[in-house]
């Protein structure tokens, strides 16, 4: 956990950011797997953990704007729980090392919540993801479930996005740990990318990897032959000379910041010239689009920037044509570079996704788009200072897209389709980092990965 004081401030800044009313921040329940006592493994929500720091079940976090108090609720074990957990310190033991002095059982929170519904108080929460959540909060506040999305308070989600998104060095510093963890995980597998080996066996051991590090795995590990596909999570195949191997996985802290890096290394370990070809085109959009980051500047130019650079290489390698600017602003790079080029990053992978990628990505001067491939992209607006974002280009060769795109002669100025047939047994390539913004640009965070050509053939050799 951090020092108390940093939580007290976090919630300072937050109260700054809005007007008036309580601000409710449920803790997560355990979720069962298969029946009530056999949990998934527990994960806090990511808000409440930023803000009261506390990482167990059956919590929530009460700031009350207008009386100025923090209050933690929550029940202390009574001796049939410590038969089975062992003694835990007490709510209180705990909301003091978050620098919370009040707290009262979780029952009080029904009746503070109900007493401020009947005063016509306003009620802050976040949109909740979780079925026990949504039961919870549907109760709190005696709305049916499904009108909890309507009831969210833009101005709780929009405060918590601008403190959460920049991050200070202590959260920094969590995050390196992880890319370090995810540097172990990556070359491992890297090493183990030999014909023969399946799948499973390698995305076994580089989740172990993260679990003997401290933390899971940030969220389910993508390894796959078949990386055209991008979230691919099926690990039954067998590694075969000639395929490529994508591995894009990460890890938590204890703390809970994420790490996310992609790789994707030939199996055996020397890359094909065809391999090298595309890798390189993809490896010069990364390069290029780190090189780009800076405050200021819209997420959404970098992603364009990165499109047009493999537009660039897959033209020189006669699997484009055309005028490059105008095949971009036709979107005919999405054929094979169909997401976005990345995403923040903190106490979520996919940085507060759940609270709406229009009010994390997006705002008034950057709008999202709704065109295939642009759509995609998470994240256009302005990079500040101490943002941790991603960088994940990416090239696909995703047989069913081009065989749709070619029956409809789709972008046929822009696309040699005679040669990307010869492409379809290819497979894809990404190439993720996690960076940082500063005063200076893009600092590639954590210990470097190999990801050149010569350091990837270098490191499987080893
Ligand atoms: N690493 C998976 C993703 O960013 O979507
Ligand atoms: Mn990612």
């Amino acid at each position: 956990m951090f020092p108390a004081k940093v939580y007290s401030e976090r919630r300072t800044k937050l109260r700054k950011e809005l007007s008036k009313g309580l601000v409710l921040f449920l803790g997560n329940q355990d979720s069962a797997f298969n029946y009530p006592a056999n949990t998934y493994s527990f994960r806090q929500d990511s808000s409440f953990l930023y803000f009261f720091g506390l990482d167990h079940p059956d919590l929530a976090g009460v700031i009350d704007l207008d009386n100025g108090t923090d209050q933690v609720f929550g029940d202390d074990l009574d001796i049939n729980d410590i038969i089975w957990m062992g003694k835990q310190p007490t709510i209180k033991e705990q909301a003091l090392n978050v620098g919370v002095e009040n707290t009262a059982p979780l029952k009080e929170l029904s009746v503070l919540v109900k007493d401020a519904r009947e005063k016509g108080r306003m009620i802050h929460f976040l949109p909740p993801y979780r079925g026990e959540t949504i039961l919870w909060l549907s109760d709190l506040m005696n709305l049916d479930h499904l009108k909890l999305r309507e009831n969210v308070s833009i101005e709780l989600i929009k405060g918590v996005i601008k403190l959460r998104m920049v991050k200070d060095d202590l959260e920094i510093k969590e995050i390196e740990k992880m890319i370090d963890v995810a540097w172990l995980m990556h070359t491992t597998a890297m090493k183990m990318a030999k014909p023969g080996v399946v799948e499973q066996e390698i995305a076994g051991v580089i989740e172990g990897i993260a679990l003997s590090h401290g933390g899971p795995v940030s969220f389910p590990v993508i390894l796959s032959i078949n990386g055209q596909t991008l979230h691919n999570h099926y690990h039954g195949n067998t590694l075969a000379e000639g395929r490529m191997l994508v591995i894009d996985a990460g890890c938590e802290s204890g703390l809970h910041y994420a790490s996310d890096i992609t790789r994707t290394v030939p199996v055996g370990g020397k890359f094909s010239q065809r391999q090298k070809e595309i890798y390189e085109v993809v490896l010069n959009a990364n390069l290029a689009a780190t090189a780009a980051v800076k405050i200021g500047v819209p997420f959404r130019k970098i992603h364009l920037l990165a499109a047009t650079e493999i537009v660039k290489g897959l033209k020189a390698l006669g699997i484009m044509k055309g005028d490059v600017k105008e095949a971009v602003n036709n979107g005919a790079h999405t054929l094979f570079f169909p997401h976005g080029l990345g995403h923040p990053m903190g106490l979520d992978v996919h940085d507060l996704e759940g609270l709406g990628e229009i009010f994390v990505g997006y705002d008034n001067e950057v709008i999202r788009s709704k065109e295939f491939g642009l759509a995609f992209l998470r994240f256009g607006r302005k990079l500040q200072k101490n943002f941790v974002m991603t960088i994940e280009p990416g090239i696909y060769f995703i047989p069913e897209l081009i065989d749709s795109w070619k029956n409809e002669n789709k972008m046929a100025e822009f696309i040699n389709y005679d040669k990307v047939e010869t492409y379809k047994d290819f497979g894809g390539i990404r190439i993720e980092d996690d960076i940082l913004v500063t005063d200076n640009g893009a600092r590639v965070l954590g210990k470097p990965i190999p990801k050149t050509v010569e350091e990837v053939e270098k490191t499987m050799k080893s």
